[in-house]
């Protein structure tokens, strides 16, 4: 039988004459022999095409829009200068990002500060390197702020994050715009208004822009961004008569849902873009707010990108990053529990991707040296952690799998490398770059001295 790759795999994956997976040009068998396995491998031009796909299906439709890349879904100076390459800015959320950024010479009008608890230390770092937006989760950080922007004599752009009460329909850990979340000021309590007045107060030191709201992640329903721009609109509204609020900039966060297995259907980046600005088209009443230097009509109307300076911002992580990845890991032990289940298990699991064991998260996986070959058994992938939740698939179909194959998982790019720990003092995996028949390291496999540098042992 003659299988095919879903498109769950890089868009440059392809099953080879010697019925292995290549990305880019390169045998993945080869790869996993030259750089060791567990192995993340990136389609650097899968990865490229991506970010522009997101950024144009924005910007064709409104031109002053802004694509962020959340950084926390996997960044390094690799990824970063991709993005810049793209024209993208990016969300941050620690000085590590930051420094990021300041390597590769990002323009600081482009870096988003974001954070629930920002140190002072993080907010003095931001506004130092010339970071001009900062989003404000709370009460506490505007005086803060405040005092910051007054000592650097810097005047910050802010957006208030709001939590506008929407269920995403996701996994709870996940649910980040729901009243209870840690995460925004609570607009049905007054908070949210309240944190605008105090902004409001500091007007000489700091200027409020926009608004922001990230309601969470893997989210496979529109209707959800439907309703938060409502939300967010008519809180500018709000705003506007309250204390004159100008809205300049609304940020709709990310959280746009990925694939990981072939039952779960993608959101396309042109549905999703269409249904976001115009909606975002049909909530502009200039009844309620104006927009600065603009003149724009009232709902129905069927505004032109170029009638509006209001910019608008989207902070996708995962679906900038998830599918350009594949993890390739190496068999070792094969136990079959008969009539229960077997157990193949790999060199890597938990250490290098919590998500299945974090978030209940699916995967699939197929055996990159035997790409064509009939399914013939079930089986679990089973890490090597010393933890029985340590599994990263609980059943996939493959053919018959012996020690020394290499099981390759799709959708690799997000929330697994940056997420990954040293648990059992198992060094994090390589994880290297694709393109055009040539694979490059950009980040090397930790070592046992790498681990130990921070133990003092006097
Ligand atoms: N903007 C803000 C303010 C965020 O907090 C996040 C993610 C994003 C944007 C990007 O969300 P995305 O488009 O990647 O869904 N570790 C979890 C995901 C946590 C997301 C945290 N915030 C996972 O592995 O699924």
């Amino acid at each position: 039988m003659n299988q095919t790759l879903t498109n769950l795999f890089p868009r440059t994956a392809r099953i080879n004459a010697r019925n292995h997976l290549a990305i880019a040009g390169c045998d993945v068998v080869d790869l996993a022999r030259e750089f060791g396995t567990p192995l993340y491998i990136f389609d650097d031009a899968h990865l490229r095409a991506r970010a522009a796909e997101i950024r144009d299906a924005f910007q064709s439709r409104w031109q002053n829009s802004l694509v962020l890349y959340a950084t926390k879904a996997y960044y390094s100076p690799y990824i970063a200068r991709v993005f810049k390459d793209a024209g993208l800015g990016i969300d941050v959320t620690s000085e590590g990002e930051l420094e990021i950024a300041r390597r590769v010479g990002l323009t600081p009008d482009k870096i988003y500060l974001h954070g629930n608890n920002k140190t002072p230390a993080e907010i003095h770092a931001a506004l130092a390197q010339g970071v001009t937006h900062i989003v404000v989760d709370n009460l506490d950080e505007i005086e803060l702020l405040a005092r910051l922007a007054d000592e650097l004599r810097v005047t910050p752009r802010v957006l208030l994050r709001l939590a506008p009460a929407i269920d995403p329909h996701t996994h709870r850990y996940l649910a980040t715009g729901i009243a209870e979340s840690k995460f925004g000021l609570p607009m049905q309590t007054g908070i949210a208004m309240e944190a605008a007045r105090r902004l409001a107060h500091y007007a000489s030191r700091i200027t409020l822009v926009g608004l922001h709201a990230h309601i969470g992640s893997q989210i496979f329903d529109l209707a959800p961004y439907r309703d938060t721009i409502a939300a967010l609109t008519d809180f500018a509204a709000e705003l506007k008569s309250a204390i004159g609020f100008e809205l300049q900039e609304l940020d709709l966060g990310g959280g746009w849902g990925v694939p990981y297995v072939e039952e779960q259907n993608a959101l396309a980046v042109e549905d999703m873009a269409e249904t976001i600005v115009s909606s975002f088209k049909f909530q502009i009443p200039s009844s309620k707010f104006k927009v600065q230097g603009s003149n724009l009509e009232p709902r129905t109307s069927n505004l032109e990108p170029e009638t509006s300076n209001l910019k608008l911002v989207f902070e996708p992580g995962r679906a900038l990053i998830a599918s350009s990845a594949v993890a390739v890991y190496t068999v070792g032990a094969i136990k079959e529990i008969r009539d229960v289940r077997t157990y193949i298990a790999v060199d890597g699991g938990m250490g290098d991707n919590i998500r299945p064991a974090l978030y209940g998260a699916q995967y699939t996986a197929r055996v990159a040296n035997k790409m064509n070959d009939a399914p013939t058994m079930r089986a679990a992938i089973a890490g090597r952690y010393c933890e029985q939740g340590d599994i990263l698939i609980n059943e996939v179909a493959l053919p018959r799998v012996s020690a020394g194959d290499l099981i390759a998982i799709p959708t690799a790019g997000a929330y697994q490398i940056p997420m990954a720990s040293n648990y059992n003092l198992i060094p994090r995996p390589a994880v290297i770059a694709a393109r055009d028949g040539n694979a490059r390291v950009i980040r090397r496999r930790e070592t046992v001295e790498d681990m130990l540098r921070c133990d003092v042992d006097e």
